[in-house]
């Protein structure tokens, strides 16, 4: 384990950004971890999982802890059921792929989203109509003041769309070290209730998908229309897809007769993002080395070495004109530091 000085992080961060860590260390397991996080000479430290759902607009002058735990077991076995573990620092694509070759199900949706393990609870990972919480069971998270482990249940972890309590009320407080997920050995419940899922497979030609088949439709659609972080870098949705009141959706409806929406409860609806910054006009946008995706308005996206502050600039420009055409308030998705 060694202490580097003045490191780039552009290959740590998803959206390829060139900010530098004053300090940097990569650590293979819980001891070093909590090892490195005893350093009183570093006072400053900084948690860096997978690195796929931030934007750096500044240099680090503090310690980056690279979390590099790695990892996978199955725990135990039923004739239908499996609980596995895995470690932090594991990429979660990865997971999802050795999960298909054992024959496990119930993560064939959530195939090709970017980043490790660990940041998976923290925003309740979702895609395709499936989230994390549909097969967690827990994790084991590093206490980082008392530096002892704990175990958050799933009913613990308060999950919600692309939230949790590690992004509330314990933001910053934990490191998450592993999960559990319970997965199917057989009778997988298969999850095709997401149009675009239909689509593809009907166009693969498959009527009776299996857990393999709606991977490869997931994956397919994904890189049909989300841009390959290795290619263009990007943090995937920049923004969260509001939740607004039936009767501000009724209103907007008059003015915006195709307003896609989705039912969230009796006076709630949820409003796609992506829909919202294209109807304004920033759809493929480029200012320069960055810009708007031109196949998914949600996802901000960096040509060439673009700066983390104008991709943030950017992305206040896009909330402020959608309040004004809108009236709604867009959330970043993406950790801003
Ligand atoms: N749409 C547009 N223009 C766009 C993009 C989208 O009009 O440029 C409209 C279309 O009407 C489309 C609807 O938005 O039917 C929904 O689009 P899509 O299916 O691409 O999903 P999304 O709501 O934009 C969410 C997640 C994605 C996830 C997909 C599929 C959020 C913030 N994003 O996007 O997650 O992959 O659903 O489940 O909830 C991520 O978190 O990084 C991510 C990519």
């Amino acid at each position: 384990m060694t202490i580097l000085n003045d490191i780039s992080l552009r290959t740590y961060n998803t959206f390829g950004i060139d900010a530098k860590a004053k300090h940097f260390v990569s650590v293979e397991n819980l001891d070093d971890l909590i090892k490195v996080l005893k350093l009183n000479e570093y006072p400053d430290k900084f948690i860096l999982g997978g690195g796929s759902n931030m934007l750096l607009t500044q240099d680090l002058d503090a310690l980056v802890i690279h979390l590099n735990l790695k990892g996978i077991e199955v725990l135990s076995s039923t004739n239908d059921h499996v609980i596995i573990e895995a470690m932090a620092g594991e990429n979660w694509h990865d997971l999802v792929m050795w999960c298909l070759d054992q024959g496990f199900g119930g993560v064939e949706n959530l195939s090709l989203i970017p980043g490790n393990v660990g940041a998976a609870p923290i925003q309740n990972i979702g895609a395709y109509g499936v989230e994390l919480k549909d097969v967690f069971v827990e994790c084991q998270a590093l206490d980082m003041r008392s530096k002892q482990l704990k175990t958050f249940l799933k009913s613990d972890c308060k999950f919600d769309y692309r939230n949790s309590i590690f992004k509330n009320e314990y933001k910053g407080e934990y490191i998450i070290t592993s999960i559990k997920l319970r997965l199917t050995k057989k009778d997988h419940s298969i999850s095709t209730a997401y149009g675009a899922i239909q689509d593809e497979l009907e166009r693969l030609g498959i009527s009776k998908p299996g857990i393999r088949d709606v991977s490869e439709a997931v994956i397919n659609i994904r890189q049909s229309k989300l841009p390959d972080p290795a290619e263009i870098g990007n943090s995937g949705s920049f923004f969260k897809n509001p939740i607004i009141d039936l009767m501000h959706f009724n209103d907007l409806r008059s003015n915006f007769s195709d307003i896609p929406s989705y039912p969230v409860s009796d006076d709630q609806v949820k409003i796609p993002a992506g829909w919202l910054i294209e109807k304004a006009g920033f759809k493929g946008k480029r200012l320069g080395n960055y810009g708007v995706h031109k196949k998914q308005a949600l996802v901000l996206v960096n040509y060439d070495d673009a700066n983390g502050k104008d991709i943030f600039e950017l992305s206040q420009l896009i909330q402020a004109t959608i309040k004004r055409i809108f009236n709604i308030n867009l959330e970043a998705e993406v950790n801003i530091i």
